[in-house]
């Protein structure tokens, strides 16, 4: 088959990272008889530099147009990118927010797995870590407080910054919908994660999830509060199969997921809307300390083209293979610096990338 995919390099690692997940793709096709078109998309820095935005209209037409988006990252150091001077709306990460709400890409699914492979990069003890987990955060994307009125004000004299978050049932039901649907296809248990005992949209948010689980009485729901769930994490990250909550308490949650997995650099992401459409990323950002040095991990890029296949494509067989072939690099003991432990080899990203493309039959 043939498929248009946007690719958007992005900022820092992005461009390496994304260049290793095309790499895979390409064997991808060459094993399994497809073909894929690449459209270059601009976007954050990348777009700043060449049209003084960060996300223009074209790109979001391209992205439009095509079947799926494959995205590196964005962004750069705030306290020495000229892109930081600019004022905040025009800023890398006002693209990103720009262009998922332009596409709609309201649900985000970002797994956190345990590679046993990894369980010496994992902090957390091993009478902890048990048996592994497997887990999968369902994070709103397009609403809460990211998208709600902001301003900053002066009244006599004295600063004021107000951001809102604000929830209609609309955007709680449909991304519960998503979530309890993934649910049925995982180990049908559903935590919900809010801060009812203080917020109202948190209040609504377990309102409308309950009416949505009436329609899912195979899977079991369970409400948790956002400090507990933080602490529970590390507590016993075993319990948790899907995790619903919304767009602020998602990010903050993902990034602490997924470093019990080992490194931010394992876990990927994607981003949906109401069509098999989606926009596909690696949890992390762009790491620009690393960015050029060959050094960055370009796994959770590769397992985010994994989830393009299946999601977008419906190419199970061939998200399968990928998953096998970073299963198999992993086990034959290569690893970048962000999961190296003793005994184990040293590769860089574009090493990494030879070695799964390879390794995908
Ligand atoms: C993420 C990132 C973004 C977010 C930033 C870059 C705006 O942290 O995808 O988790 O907060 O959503
Ligand atoms: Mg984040």
């Amino acid at each position: 088959m043939n498929y248009t995919i946007s690719l958007i390099p992005g900022d820092g690692i992005g461009p390496e990272i994304v260049a290793e997940a095309k790499k895979v793709l390409d064997k991808v096709c060459a094993v399994y008889g497809h073909s894929f078109t690449y459209k270059e998309v601009l976007l954050g820095g990348a777009s700043i530099d060449v049209h003084g935005v960060p996300l223009t209209e074209e790109a979001i037409a391209t992205a439009k147009s095509s079947d799926a988006v494959l995205m590196g990252s964005i962004g750069g150091d705030a306290k020495t990118s000229p892109w930081y001077r600019l004022e905040p709306s025009k800023r890398p990460e006002a693209g990103l927010l720009a262009i998922r709400k332009a596409l709609n890409l309201f649900a985000n699914l970002r797994p956190a797995y345990l590679y046993q492979e990894l369980r010496a990069a994992c902090p957390l003890r091993d009478e902890i870590i048990g048996d592994g987990f497997d887990m999968i955060i369902v994070r709103e994307l397009t609403g809460g407080l990211y998208f709600g009125e902001r301003k900053t004000v002066e009244e006599n004299g004295v600063r004021k910054a107000i951001d809102t978050l604000s929830y209609d049932e609309k955007e709680i039901r449909r991304i519960a919908v998503k979530a309890f649907e993934i649910a049925r296809k995982r180990k049908k248990k559903v935590c919900s994660v809010d801060k009812a005992n203080v917020l109202d949209s948190s209040r609504l948010w377990r309102k409308v999830v309950e009416e949505v689980a009436l329609g899912y009485p195979d899977v079991t729901l369970e409400h948790m509060l956002v400090d507990n769930c933080a602490m529970q994490l590390v507590r016993n990250p075993g319990q948790f199969d899907v995790i619903l909550t919304e767009n602020m308490f998602g990010d903050i949650l993902s990034d602490e997921a997924s470093m019990v997995t080992g490194s931010i650099g394992m876990l990927s992401s994607a981003s949906l809307n109401e069509t098999k459409f989606g926009l596909y990323e690696p949890s992390h950002g762009s790491a620009p300390d690393i960015a050029g040095q060959n050094k960055a991990n370009p796994i959770a890029t590769i397992l985010s083209a994994a989830m393009m296949l299946r999601f977008s494509l419906d190419l199970d067989r061939e998200a399968d293979a990928v998953e096998a072939a970073v299963q198999k690099v992993l086990t034959d003991g290569y690893r970048t610096g962000d999961i190296f432990s003793e005994g184990t080899v040293l590769v860089g990203t574009r090493e990494m990338g030879d070695l799964i493309a390879e390794a995908v039959k």
